[in-house]
């Protein structure tokens, strides 16, 4: 039953690169900064810990990463992602996460959003748009008011490890606002 009090949202973050130092995780690191209050942030840290996707795989014996990995999509609002561009595509280490959300209904509907961070502006825009359609054939609602272009240059990530630069952080504020808007 419920007590009156608005009730908790989620929204899981997602970076596709596993460099230390990763410009696109510190967005993910900012966007779990500026969530508003009632929303809590689940910065995701299984992706090389997933199996490389097989097909064949009993859906009732996934595992332990992957049940995880559903889990966790399924307990959310909504999805939010950063991904650099690796020779002209998203990393297959991102792909791979992707491909094991197939299959299964926890993606169906699920608000989506992104932030491309590559800079100059106007880099990995292929990447972005092979990144939406594949989130479409996982079924995943692409709000594209919450899919925005945001370069950041390396030296823009501060010493507390989040994107110091008053335009980028207010553009991700924005995107993530529309995500929770689409997130009812
Ligand atoms: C193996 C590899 C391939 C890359 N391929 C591309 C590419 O095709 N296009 C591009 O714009 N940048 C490419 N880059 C550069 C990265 O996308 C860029 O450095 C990005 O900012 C790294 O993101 P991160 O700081 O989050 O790790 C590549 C980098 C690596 C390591």
């Amino acid at each position: 039953m419920s007590d009156g009090a608005p009730r908790r949202r989620s929204v899981l973050l997602i970076s596709g690169s596993t460099r230390a130092g990763s410009v696109n995780s510190a967005v993910i690191a900012t966007a779990a900064a500026l969530l508003p209050d009632g929303v809590d942030a689940d910065v995701y840290d299984g992706l090389l810990l997933l199996p490389h996707f097989v097909p064949d795989h009993d859906p009732d014996e996934l595992p332990p990463s992957v049940a995880d990995l559903r889990r966790r999509i399924a307990a959310c609002d909504a999805v939010f992602l950063t991904t650099p561009e690796y020779a002209g595509s998203m990393p297959a280490v991102l792909k791979n996460l992707l491909e094991w959300t197939v299959g299964g209904d926890e993606m169906s509907d699920k608000p989506c959003g992104w932030a491309n961070a590559s800079a100059p502006p106007g880099r990995a825009e292929a990447t972005y748009e092979g990144l939406s359609a594949t989130l479409r054939y996982t079924d995943g609602n692409v709000v594209d008011a919450a899919c925005v272009a945001v370069p950041v240059a390396r030296d823009r990530i501060g010493p507390d490890g989040l994107v110091d630069d008053p335009e980028a952080r207010a553009a991700i504020a924005e995107a993530l606002r529309q995500l929770l808007l689409a997130s009812g």
